[in-house]
C-alpha cells in the first residue's frame, strides 16, 4: 500500500515540530509548507491524504487555505490548529468543513488518534475516509436540500434564482430521478408565493378520465361517480404554485384547459358553466421529449411553446460524476443514524464503482443504493461488496421501471424494483420472503387504487378485478 501523506502547514515558527516527528515515526510521509500558497501548491502536486493547517499562516490565512482545499476536494480531511481559542473561528472553521479544530497545547497522542481515525487503513487494506458531518451545513438534511457542486448544477441554481420571483411558467426536463420535483419546490420556496400552497400532481399516475376533474374539479352529477361537487387543484391552489409532473402524459383535452389557464387564468369545472378565475403559477416537468410528443400529435404545440419559454434541463447523474461522490457522502450522513449504523465513510474503491456506473435511475437510485449499502455494511466503512446489487455495475443503461406500465413486462419491472429488497432480506436470513413481499405488494396496490378513486370501494374493486367482499376484507386486514 502506498505511504499516506500529510501536508503540515505550520508557518515560519515550526510550532508543530514534535507532531511532525511523531507522525513520521508512525510511517506517514510529511510535506511541510511554510505559508498558505505553498500549502496549496503542495496539495496540487502531491494530492495528500490529510492536511494540518496552522490558522495563522503567512500570506493566505489558514482559514482561506481550508476553504480552497475543501473546494478542490471536499473529502480531504483538514485539521486546523491554533494558539488562540475563539468560538467564532471554531465555528467558522467547522462550517468550512474542517475535520477538527485543535487548540495548542495539545497532547500528541490524542492528535495521532484523531489523525489515525481520519485516514488509517482498515483491515481490508482499504483507505478509510471519514466524512465530517460539517461538510454539509446545519439543517441540510431536510427534504428540500439540493446537493451538487458541479458546473451543471451551479447553472441550475442560477436559473432558479433568476426565474423564481416571476410568475412565468417553468418547464423542467430531465430523466427520472434527476431532481425535477426538488427543483420545482426550490422555485416555489424562493418565489413571492412561498407562503401560499405548492401542490404537486403526477399526471402519469392519474387515469385520464379523472385527471381533469382532479385538476379543475367537477359539478355534482357531471359524470357517473360525480356524486358531489368537487373543487379541483387549480382552485385550491389559488395564489400558489401548481406542479404538473409528467405533463407529457397529459391527455389533449386536459392540455387545452391548462393552456387556457395559462392564457386567461380562467377555467370551468368539469360539467360546469361558470368561469372560475385563478392566479396560479405553473411549474411542469417531464422525462419525455415534448418535441417528440408534439411530432406524434400527443402534445399541443401551442402549450409546448408557452411552457418552454423558461425551461431547465436537469443533467443525468452520470454526466456529473463529481456530484456522485458528494451525494453519496450526503446520503450516508443522512441515513446512517436513521438506520442506526455507525459508519464513518465510503471506501475509495466503492466510490470508483459508483462513479463508473450509469445510474439510469439517477439520484433516486443513488439514494436507494446508499441506504441499502448502509444496511448491508458490517464494518464502519462501505466497501464495494456492500453495494446492494452485485451485478448492478455490469447492468448498464437499463432503464428503471417507471409508470406507465402498460407495455411493460411486469416480471422484469418488479425484478428491477425488488432486487435490492430481496438481497437485503436474504442477508437478514428471514424465512418468509414470499409472505412479506406478496402482502406488501397487495397492500400497496390496493392502497394506491383506493387513493386514485377517492376511496370509492365499488370503483376500486372493479378496477382491481376483485369482489367488493374481498376488497373489504383486505382493507380490514391491512388496516387501510
Ligand atoms: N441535487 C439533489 N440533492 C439531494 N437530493 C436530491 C437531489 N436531486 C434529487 N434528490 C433526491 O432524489 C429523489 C428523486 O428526486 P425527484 O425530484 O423526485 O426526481 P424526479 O422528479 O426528477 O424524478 C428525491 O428523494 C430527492 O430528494
Ligand atoms: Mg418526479
Amino acid at each position: 500500500m502506498k505511504k499516506l501523506t500529510i501536508i503540515l502547514a505550520t508557518g515560519v515558527t515550526d510550532s508543530l515540530k514534535n507532531l511532525k516527528i511523531a507522525l513520521e515515526n508512525q510511517g506517514y510521509g510529511i510535506l511541510q509548507a511554510k505559508d498558505g500558497p505553498a500549502a496549496i501548491d503542495l496539495y496540487d502536486q502531491a494530492k495528500p491524504d490529510l492536511a494540518i493547517l496552522d490558522l495563522s499562516l503567512p500570506k493566505i490565512s489558514g482559514l482561506e487555505v481550508l476553504r480552497i482545499l475543501k473546494k478542490k476536494c471536499h473529502r480531504l480531511p483538514v485539521m486546523v490548529v491554533t494558539n488562540h481559542v475563539s468560538t467564532n473561528t471554531a465555528i467558522e472553521t467547522m462550517k468550512l468543513g474542517a475535520y477538527d479544530y485543535i487548540t495548542q497545547p495539545f497532547e500528541i497522542a490524542k492528535m495521532l488518534d484523531i489523525i489515525n481515525t481520519a485516514i488509517s487503513p482498515d483491515i481490508e487494506g482499504e483507505r478509510r475516509i471519514a466524512i465530517n458531518p460539517n461538510t454539509f451545513a446545519q439543517g441540510s438534511f431536510e427534504a428540500d436540500t439540493i446537493i451538487g457542486n458541479s458546473r451543471e448544477m451551479l447553472e441550475i441554481y442560477k436559473m432558479v434564482g433568476q426565474v423564481a420571483q416571476s410568475d412565468a411558467p417553468v418547464l423542467i426536463q430531465g430523466e427520472s430521478g434527476t431532481g425535477k420535483e426538488l427543483i420545482a419546490r426550490a422555485i416555489f420556496n424562493h418565489s413571492l408565493r412561498s407562503k401560499k400552497q405548492f401542490l404537486a400532481i403526477n399526471c402519469a399516475a392519474i387515469p385520464e378520465q379523472l385527471l381533469e376533474s382532479e385538476l379543475f374539479g367537477h359539478e355534482k352529477g357531471s359524470f357517473t361517480g360525480a356524486v358531489t361537487k368537487k373543487i379541483g387543484k387549480f382552485e385550491q391552489c389559488d395564489g400558489g404554485t401548481i406542479f404538473l409532473d409528467e405533463i407529457g402524459d397529459m391527455a389533449l383535452s386536459a392540455q387545452s384547459k391548462v393552456l387556457r389557464v395559462l392564457q386567461d387564468q380562467v377555467f370551468e369545472r368539469v360539467g360546469g358553466h361558470e368561469s372560475i378565475k385563478v392566479n396560479v403559477r405553473l411549474v411542469a416537468a417531464t422525462n419525455k421529449s415534448l418535441v417528440q410528443a408534439v411530432k406524434e400529435g400527443s402534445f399541443r404545440v401551442d402549450l409546448f411553446y408557452r411552457l418552454k419559454v423558461i425551461s431547465l434541463f436537469l443533467p443525468p447523474l452520470r454526466e456529473r460524476p463529481e456530484d456522485i461522490t458528494l451525494l453519496a457522502d450526503y446520503f450516508l450522513l443522512k441515513y446512517r443514524h436513521k438506520l442506526r449504523k455507525e459508519i464513518n465513510g465510503i471506501a475509495h474503491s466503492t466510490i470508483m464503482r459508483l462513479t463508473q456506473y450509469e445510474w439510469p435511475g439517477n439520484i433516486r437510485e443513488l439514494e436507494n443504493v446508499v441506504q441499502s449499502a448502509i444496511v448491508l455494511c458490517k464494518g464502519d466503512v462501505i466497501l464495494p461488496e456492500h453495494l446492494p446489487i452485485g451485478e448492478m455495475m455490469e447492468k448498464k443503461k437499463r432503464p428503471m421501471a417507471v409508470v406507465p406500465a402498460e407495455e411493460k413486462n411486469y416480471a422484469e419491472m418488479f425484478e428491477d424494483i425488488l432486487v435490492s429488497i430481496v438481497d437485503y432480506l436474504i442477508n437478514q436470513d428471514v424465512d418468509d420472503i414470499a409472505g412479506r413481499l406478496t402482502d406488501g405488494l397487495e397492500e400497496a396496490m390496493i392502497k394506491l387504487t383506493l387513493q386514485r378513486v377517492n376511496n370509492n370501494q365499488v370503483k376500486a374493486s372493479k378496477m382491481l378485478g376483485i369482489s367488493r367482499n374481498t376488497l373489504r376484507s383486505k382493507i380490514e386486514k391491512f388496516n387501510l
